[in-house]
C-alpha cells in the first residue's frame, strides 16, 4: 500500500509520520515544491523508525510526481494555511490553483489514486478536484468533519470532566467557523444521551467552542493545528488501507442527501478499500435542517468564487 502525502509542512509531515507510526502502508512518499523540504522531513521521519518501531518506507521528493506513481491514496495538504484572524475562506485564491495543479500531476501518475482534500477552504477545495478531475465520486474525499467531531469530543469530555473514550458525538456540515454542525442531540457519553449530563447552556458553550476550535488554535499557534489534523488524515487513510469500513463524517459530492446536491459538505460516510463506500442519510431534526441548509449555503457561496 503506497501513500502520497503532498505538502511536507506542518499538516503533511504530522499525518506521514502518523501514518509510519501505525505501520500499516508500506511506503509513504511526501512530496512538496520547496526544493530539498520533502526529502528532509522524510529523512528526518526515518530516523524516527528504530525508535518508533516502525517498518514504512518514508521518501521525499521536490516536485517529481513520477515519485509518486501507483500511490493507491494521496493526501493534498499543499497550500497556505490561515494566520490568526483569517477566515479559511481567504485561502481561495492561492488554494485553488495549488490543489487543481496538484490533483491533476497525481492522477497522470496514478490514475486510480483515491484523494483525500485537506487544503482549505477544504469543502470548496473538494468540490474543485470534483470539478476538474472528473473522477468518480467515491474516490474524492474532503477531510474536515473527522478532526471537527475529535475537537467536539474534547469539548464534551472537558465540560463533563469524563476521560475521551466515554464520549462519542460528529459534527457534520461544512468545515467552517460558522458551517460547522455540531450534532449535540446525537452526542453520547457510553451510550446515555450528554443532554442527561450537561445543562442546554453548557452544551450550546461546547457547541461554539468546537466550531472555533481551529480559531481559537490559530491565534495561540499562530499558525493553523496540524497533530490532530495529521491524526485525523491518518484514521482515514488507514480505514481506506486496512478496508475497515469504519464512519468518518466526511466531505462528499452530495446528490440528493440531505436534501442537497452539487455540493461537497461534511456528512457521515463509510470509508473502505474503494473510498466513500456509502453516504449514510441520518434522520435530522427540523433545528440541524435548519443548520445544515445554513452551512450548505454557505459553501455555495464559496464555491462561487471559483474559476471553474
Ligand atoms: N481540512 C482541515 O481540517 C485542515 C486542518 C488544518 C490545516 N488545513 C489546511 O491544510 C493546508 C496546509 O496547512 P499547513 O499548516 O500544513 O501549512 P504549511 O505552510 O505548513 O505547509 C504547506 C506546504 O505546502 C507546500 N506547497 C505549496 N504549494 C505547493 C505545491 N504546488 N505543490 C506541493 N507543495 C506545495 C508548501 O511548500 C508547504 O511546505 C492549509 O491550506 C490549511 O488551511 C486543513
Amino acid at each position: 500500500m503506497k501513500v502520497t502525502v503532498v505538502g511536507a509542512g506542518a499538516v503533511g509531515a504530522s499525518c506521514a509520520e502518523y501514518i509510519a507510526i501505525k505501520d500499516f502502508a508500506s511506503e509513504v512518499v511526501i512530496l512538496d515544491i520547496k526544493e530539498g523540504y520533502a526529502e528532509g522531513k522524510a529523512m528526518d521521519l526515518m530516523q524516527t523508525a528504530s525508535l518508533m518501531g516502525f517498518d514504512t518506507k518514508i521518501t521525499g521528493s521536490t516536485n517529481d510526481y513520477a515519485r509518486t506513481a501507483d500511490s493507491h491514496i494521496a493526501v493534498i495538504t499543499s497550500g497556505i494555511p490561515r494566520k490568526p484572524g483569517m477566515t479559511r475562506e481567504e485561502l481561495i485564491g492561492i488554494n485553488a490553483g495549488i490543489v487543481k495543479t496538484v490533483s491533476s500531476n497525481l492522477l497522470k501518475h496514478s490514475p486510480n489514486v483515491i484523494i483525500i482534500v485537506v487544503s482549505n477552504p477544504m469543502d470548496t477545495m473538494t468540490y474543485l478536484v470534483h470539478k476538474t478531475t472528473g473522477i468518480p465520486k467515491n474516490r474524492i474525499i474532503g477531510m474536515g468533519g473527522a478532526l471537527d467531531s475529535a475537537r467536539f469530543k474534547y469539548r464534551l469530555a472537558e465540560a463533563m470532566e469524563a476521560p475521551i473514550s466515554d464520549i462519542d458525538g460528529m459534527v457534520i456540515g461544512g468545515h467552517s467557523d460558522t458551517g460547522m454542525v455540531p450534532l449535540t442531540s446525537h452526542a453520547t457519553r457510553n451510550s446515555i444521551r450528554v443532554s442527561e449530563f450537561l445543562s442546554e447552556d453548557r452544551l450550546q458553550q461546547v457547541a461554539d467552542d468546537t466550531k472555533v476550535g481551529g480559531a481559537t488554535l490559530t491565534k495561540l499557534l499562530g499558525t493553523s493545528a496540524w497533530y490532530a489534523p495529521g491524526a485525523a488524515v491518518s484514521s482515514m487513510v488507514q480505514a481506506i488501507a486496512c478496508d475497515q469500513k469504519k464512519m468518518f463524517p466526511c466531505s462528499t459530492m452530495l446528490d440528493g442527501e440531505y436534501g442537497l446536491s452539487d455540493i461537497c459538505i461534511g456528512v457521515p460516510v463509510i470509508l473502505g478499500k474503494d473510498g466513500i463506500e456509502k453516504i449514510i442519510d441520518i434522520p435530522l431534526s427540523a433545528a440541524e435542517k435548519a443548520k445544515m441548509k445554513e452551512s450548505a449555503d454557505g459553501v455555495s457561496k464559496t464555491n462561487g468564487l471559483l474559476e471553474l
